[in-house]
């Protein structure tokens, strides 16, 4: 495994010149403990409107006064007084005009042939042979909805084989470097491996690295994946005042998948894709079990049509499906993505009168191509924008739980800046089984998820000419097919044909 080392100490806060906000220390090293505040510091939260973070100052201990200390000098005061202000003015503002995505810029299932579909695969496997897909997982998301404090990765949804959502994952990437070896030379063992890019938080930085390490990286290189963590970024009052989350603490909150631009740009991740090689980047969600990680495909797809970044998107289900939404901004505006809690509930199920669809129906599931190129241009554009988006929460205070805001920024905040976008679109029940909520929610939970992996391998043994027997309807199981053996349905027959299958079961080597 690489390690980013101490890239933490720079992110934390986003404080980007690296040296602390250059005040604080003034009255620190009395060797004593302090008596007052630092007065240094105590100007500067002046200046920003945040002096009551140092309220309880008198009650605190020494050993307490030193962690406030600490903890307010990782603080980036004028460039999170900056993120504060920006988004506070731009969340009161009316939101910017949205029209439907034109149907030019989507590649619908309807659309593509089968011979498009071998050349991009096979244009796919020939870029990933040659190393230039790198995967990175966003996963710094705290599972709340889930109702698990593991990371989500971690979590089991109860197939037959007991797979983590990170193993399924690991298994896939082993399966394309496989697929990519033998695609340019039959029987080769010379695999090229595809290098994993794990972005964390605070908060889940520790058990993934744990995770992974007593999973032996699931049969991959260690020194394949590479850990990096995302920045905090302190949740605020609805006046932009911090939050304390103890007397000596700010209440902070990951920045949002999208902080995985400052993240990449501070642990000098950008340049060792460059190092390795690596021209496209697949970003994808961890709580997709039908997620296709390095998906040739598309990446074939990608490459022919020299985009700057791409995503995949399935046709919305229902008006109010917690999904985000592709937008044109404007007319003849860019491509964006309006995310569910922000989009007007009248215009999530407006009805295009011509089709009889929704009108905004192209369903964002979290998986995006970058070049390598875009992702610099990004990592520098993004930062100076310094706008977040808000998300109201109960955030754990001193004075218990406080209503306020976390800042977050989304990974697609991008898209507007890329010079060529296009969208391609997936079938859901062969690519979309979000795991967000607890079993006994009614939608989007471990139970609906490995339901739909159940369905969609069952359909693949079948194709592939094997049977089922089963003593539980069918309805309620099927079998789940290892992504060791199959990636996408190949490879089944010699393994399926004739043979019969008890259900549930795993189909493996
Ligand atoms: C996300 C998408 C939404 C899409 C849906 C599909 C975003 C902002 N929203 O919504 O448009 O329709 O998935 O399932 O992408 N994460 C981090 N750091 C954070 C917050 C999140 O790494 O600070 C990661 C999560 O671990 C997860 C992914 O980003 O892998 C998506 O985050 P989540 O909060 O689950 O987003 P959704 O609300 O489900």
């Amino acid at each position: 495994m690489r390690e980013i080392g101490a890239q933490q100490a720079q992110i934390e806060g986003n404080n980007s010149n690296g040296s602390g906000n250059g005040n604080g220390g003034d009255q620190f090293n009395d060797g004593g403990g302090m008596a007052g505040p630092p007065q240094g510091l105590i100007e500067r939260l002046k200046d920003y409107g945040q002096e009551d973070a140092f309220a309880l100052w008198d009650e605190l201990s020494s050993d307490e006064r030193e962690l406030l200390v600490k903890d307010i000098e990782n603080v980036d005061l004028s460039r999170i007084d900056r993120i504060i202000r920006c988004s506070l003015q731009s969340h009161a503002l009316p939101a910017a005009a949205i029209e439907p995505v034109p149907e030019s810029s989507v590649s619908t299932v309807e659309d593509r042939k089968l011979e498009d579909r071998e050349r991009w695969w096979k244009m796919g496997m020939k870029a990933i042979s040659e190393g230039k897909l790198a995967v990175l997982l966003l996963s710094g998301g705290q599972g709340t909805r889930l109702g698990s404090s593991d990371p989500k990765g971690c979590f089991n949804i109860g197939l037959p084989s007991g797979k983590s959502l990170f193993q399924l994952q690991a298994e896939k990437i082993l399966r394309v470097q496989r697929l990519a070896a033998l695609s340019q030379n039959e029987g080769s063992t010379d695999i090229v491996p595809i290098h994993w890019y794990i972005m964390t938080s605070p908060f889940t930085d520790d058990a993934t690295r744990k995770f992974f390490e007593s999973h032996k990286y699931f049969g991959l290189e260690s020194d394949q994946v590479t850990f990096f963590q995302q920045g905090t970024i302190p949740c605020v009052s609805k006046d932009g005042r911090f939050i304390m989350e103890t007397p000596c603490r700010v209440a902070k909150a990951p920045d949002g998948n999208g902080g995985v631009y400052s993240a990449l740009k501070y642990s000098r991740l950008l340049d060792d894709m460059t190092m390795r090689g690596v021209k496209y980047l697949d970003c994808y969600g961890v709580d997709n079990a039908l997620v296709r990680v390095a998906d040739p495909t598309f990446l074939g797809y990608f490459i022919d049509k020299g985009v700057a970044t791409a995503a995949k998107v399935v046709r919305k289900a229902y008006p109010q499906e917690k999904v985000g939404v592709f937008v044109r901004r404007g007319k003849g505006g860019p491509l964006a993505v309006v995310e569910y809690s922000e989009l007007d509930s009248s215009l999530a199920s407006a009805i295009n009168q011509e089709t009889g669809r929704l009108r905004f129906c192209w369903s964002n599931v979290c998986l995006h191509m970058f070049t390598v190129d875009f992702l610099n241009q990004v990592a520098n554009g993004l930062e100076k924008d310094s706008i977040y988006h808000l998300a109201e929460k109960k955030i754990p205070s001193i004075h218990g739980y406080t209503m306020g805001y976390k800042l977050e920024q989304f990974i697609f905040d991008a898209f507007p800046y890329a010079p060529s976008m296009t969208l391609f679109e997936v079938l859901r029940e062969e690519e979309f089984a979000p795991v967000k909520n607890a079993n006994g929610s009614n939608y989007d939970t471990p139970d609906s998820a490995r339901l739909l992996c159940l369905r969609l391998h069952t359909r693949w043994v079948v194709a592939a000419g094997g049977f089922l027997t089963h003593s539980v309807p069918l309805y309620s199981t099927g079998v789940e097919v290892s992504p060791l053996c199959s990636y996408a349905g190949e490879n089944l027959e010699a393994i399926c044909r004739g043979r019969t299958f008890h259900a549930p079961c795993e189909i493996s080597y």
